[in-house]
């Protein structure tokens, strides 16, 4: 006597068999391939990448004050990003230059005071940062017009600093690839605030031809 497929499976499989395959089938193939999927989603979404994420900080210095309502440039505290690979962070000689006088007495500022008199640098927690596989330089992108704002977001409206974009490699490549719209002019590399005046584009390629600027893909501008 023939049975059509289906009804000789549920001949040969009780129906919870057929239940516990569907598990093992899903647990077999679905779920590598849903955790790898979660995975590289999670390495590319806002948790993954710790982007706003505040980290606390030793002494509460506040952007917002610094270079939001007091204005100071960008590169009186992180003089390194012009010359050198490193942005840095300064030393407490450079807050006691006004905190010698401004909130002396502040009980905010006694990490900084101690930090200065004991000559003991203040333990800046890092927030954004590449691996060691991965070469970087500020004055590079500096010298061709690419603004901290591009790279690290509004830090004069950050309480706390909070990494504003992914730093990953797809991040980088977009812009190596075309960096035109991306460009400003020298002058406006620290503002927070600059916009171009008409189209962006049109500005960046100019911009290139008077900076020499070349698009950068190959694997060993970053990995060397
Ligand atoms: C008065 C000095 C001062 C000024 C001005 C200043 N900063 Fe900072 N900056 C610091 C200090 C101190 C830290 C370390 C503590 C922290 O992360 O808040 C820091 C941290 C940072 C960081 C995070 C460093 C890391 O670990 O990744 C970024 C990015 C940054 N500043 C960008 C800027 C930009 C952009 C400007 C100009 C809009 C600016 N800063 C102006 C003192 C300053
Ligand atoms: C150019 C002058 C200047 C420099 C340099 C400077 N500050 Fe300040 N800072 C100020 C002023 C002005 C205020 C008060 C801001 C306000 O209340 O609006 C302030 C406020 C503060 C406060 C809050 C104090 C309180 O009791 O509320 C902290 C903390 C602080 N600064 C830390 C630092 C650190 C750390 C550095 C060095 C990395 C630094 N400052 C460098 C001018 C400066
Ligand atoms: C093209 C993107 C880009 C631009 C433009 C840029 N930064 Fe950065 N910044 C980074 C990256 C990436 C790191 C992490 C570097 C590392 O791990 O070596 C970083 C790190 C920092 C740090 C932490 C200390 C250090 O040097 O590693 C500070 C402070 C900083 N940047 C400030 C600035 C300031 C101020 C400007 C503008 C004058 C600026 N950056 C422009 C991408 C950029
Ligand atoms: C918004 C645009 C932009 C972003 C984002 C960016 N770059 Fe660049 N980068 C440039 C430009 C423009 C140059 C200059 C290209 C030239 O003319 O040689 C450059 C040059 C470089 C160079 C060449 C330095 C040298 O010695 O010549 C390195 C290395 C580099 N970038 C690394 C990175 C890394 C790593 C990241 C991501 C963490 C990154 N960049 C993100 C625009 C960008
Ligand atoms: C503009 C800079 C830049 C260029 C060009 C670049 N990379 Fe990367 N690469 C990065 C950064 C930044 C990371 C760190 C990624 C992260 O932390 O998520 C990285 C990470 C990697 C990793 C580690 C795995 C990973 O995804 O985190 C490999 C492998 C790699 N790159 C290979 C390459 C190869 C091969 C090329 C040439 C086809 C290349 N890269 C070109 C910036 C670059």
């Amino acid at each position: 006597m023939a049975l059509p497929p289906g009804r000789l499976m549920a001949a040969i499989f009780h129906h919870r068999a057929n239940a516990v395959f569907r598990v093992v089938l899903v647990l077999l193939f679905g779920t590598p391939a849903v955790a790898v999927a979660g995975l590289m989603l999670l390495g590319r979404s806002p948790l993954g990448t710790q982007e706003q994420t505040p980290r606390s900080q030793p002494v509460q210095f506040d952007h917002r004050h610094h270079a939001g309502d007091e204005g100071i440039d960008c590169r009186y505290c992180h003089d390194g990003a012009e010359r050198s690979a490193i942005a840095g962070v300064p030393a407490s000689d450079k807050c006691m230059g006004c905190h010698a006088q401004v909130w002396n007495q502040s009980d905010k500022l006694a990490l900084v005071r101690r930090s200065y008199f004991e000559d003991r640098p203040i333990r800046w927690v890092r927030v954004n940062q590449v691996p060691d596989f991965v070469f970087f330089d500020h004055s590079v992108h500096v010298h061709k017009g690419v603004g901290c704002v591009t790279c690290h977001g509004r830090v004069d409206r950050m309480p706390l600093v909070a990494k504003a974009t992914p730093l990953n490699m797809g991040w980088c490549l977009d812009c190596h690839r075309d960096p035109a719209p991306h460009l400003r002019p020298r002058e406006q590399i620290a503002s927070m605030t600059w916009t171009p005046e008409g189209d962006p584009r049109a500005l960046g390629e100019k911009l290139m031809r008077e900076y020499g600027v070349r698009t950068r893909t190959t694997c060993t501008t970053c990995h060397r």
